[in-house]
């Protein structure tokens, strides 16, 4: 099962992909200028000066690369990105080009100065990557015409435009696209109290009544991630519907995540599941993951790709060659002691 795709798991609350639901409010709350955008201080200094020089000189602006985690605001950025260059924006993903024909198609379409927004651009196949690295370096791509030996190339010329890519894994990037964006933005994670500022914010957009605590309660929960924090809101503003006078404090906002199985740091049942068995059933390991994955009963991709990262980053688990290892944190975080006899290490590792 993978708890990250929607069509599989509805559910998952911290998921950091977006659901259906997230995508028909998301239009909403979507910051619509750098001035709006909340938090990655880096990335916003370097794109605005980005701009205003393109905007100066009267150009196009240069091809920006959007690397990050899901759910950081890379989608939001290239919106913004149109609005403050006041060009119209086309919006599309790597999967969605099959073949350099869909890619040649679109190229060809684009007006001047517009934004070409290509999503998951790490996901795009090869011959589309390859008839976009001439559109991006000589705006330019050459359309065959025809099959077999009488097929030709006709060049046909593209206005200027400038490519916004986002991708969560820059590094499956081929170094030739990546050397041909101008600028490339690393996005982070955000802070508590960058995340209270969005909180903030949604909340004024959903016209929702919260105290500074109750946005700091869900910010603490958001794993680091405007998207998850936005999600929480909502479903904490359920709950004050509910069961409460309609007003989030932090207590309301406490009582909500605990409704849904979302811990003090974020972690969601499945995260607890795989911590639980590392320390109750192996002593805080090494313990391999296939056996980890079996205790808990799901596949080993989903404790792998689903669970563990942010487990990794949160410093409650360790990926070592022996096996997973559970940190001095993780026994701290589910209230329990670690054995003082080191049991028989190795045991259990693969
Ligand atoms: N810096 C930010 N300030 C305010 N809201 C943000 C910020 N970054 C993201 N969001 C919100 O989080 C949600 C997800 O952002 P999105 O741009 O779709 O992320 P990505 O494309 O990286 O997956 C959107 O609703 C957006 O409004
Ligand atoms: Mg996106």
């Amino acid at each position: 099962m993978n708890w990250d795709d929607e069509s599989t798991n509805p559910t998952r609350v911290v998921g950091p992909a977006a659901d259906g639901e997230d995508r028909a409010v998301e239009a909403a709350l979507r910051p619509k200028d750098l001035g709006e955008f909340v938090g990655q201080e880096r990335v916003r200094t370097q794109l605005d000066l980005v701009l205003k020089a393109a905007r100066a000189r009267g150009a196009t602006a240069d091809h920006v690369l959007l690397s990050g985690a899901p759910g950081l605001g890379k989608t939001t950025l290239s919106m913004i990105i149109a609005a403050e260059m006041g060009a119209p924006i086309r919006i599309t993903s790597g999967p969605a080009i099959q073949h350099a024909g869909d890619l040649a198609a679109i190229l060809s379409s684009l007006a001047e100065g517009e934004v070409l927004f290509l999503d998951e651009i790490h996901r795009m196949s090869r011959p589309a990557e390859e008839m976009l690295y001439m559109a991006m370096e000589d705006f330019r791509v050459d359309v065959v015409v025809g099959k077999g030996p009488g097929a030709t190339a006709i060049p046909l010329e593209l206005p200027p435009f400038t490519l916004v890519g986002a991708t969560t894994r820059a590094g499956l990037l081929p170094p030739p696209l990546r050397d041909r964006f101008g600028f490339t933005g690393h996005m982070e994670f955000y802070s508590p109290a960058e995340l209270e500022r969005v909180i903030h914010r949604s909340a004024r957009l959903l016209e929702v009544d919260i105290a500074d605590q109750g946005a700091a309660e869900i910010a603490g929960r958001s794993r680091g991630t405007p998207r998850i924090a936005n999600r929480l809101l909502r479903r904490v503003r359920d709950y004050a519907q509910v069961r409460a006078d309609g007003v989030i404090t932090r207590e309301v906002a406490a009582r909500a995540l605990e409704v849904y199985e979302v811990d003090a740091r974020g972690l969601d049942r499945l995260d607890r599941a795989v911590l639980t068995a590392l320390l109750t059933l192996f002593g805080g390991g090494p313990v391999g993951l296939s056996t980890l994955a079996v205790a808990v009963g799901e596949e080993r991709e989903t404790v792998e790709e689903v669970a563990e990262p942010f487990l990794v980053r949160e410093g409650l688990l360790a990926r070592t060659p022996r096996g997973r290892v559970a940190t001095p944190a993780a026994w701290a975080h589910l209230g329990l002691t670690p054995p003082t006899a080191s049991g028989q290490p190795g045991l259990f590792a693969e």
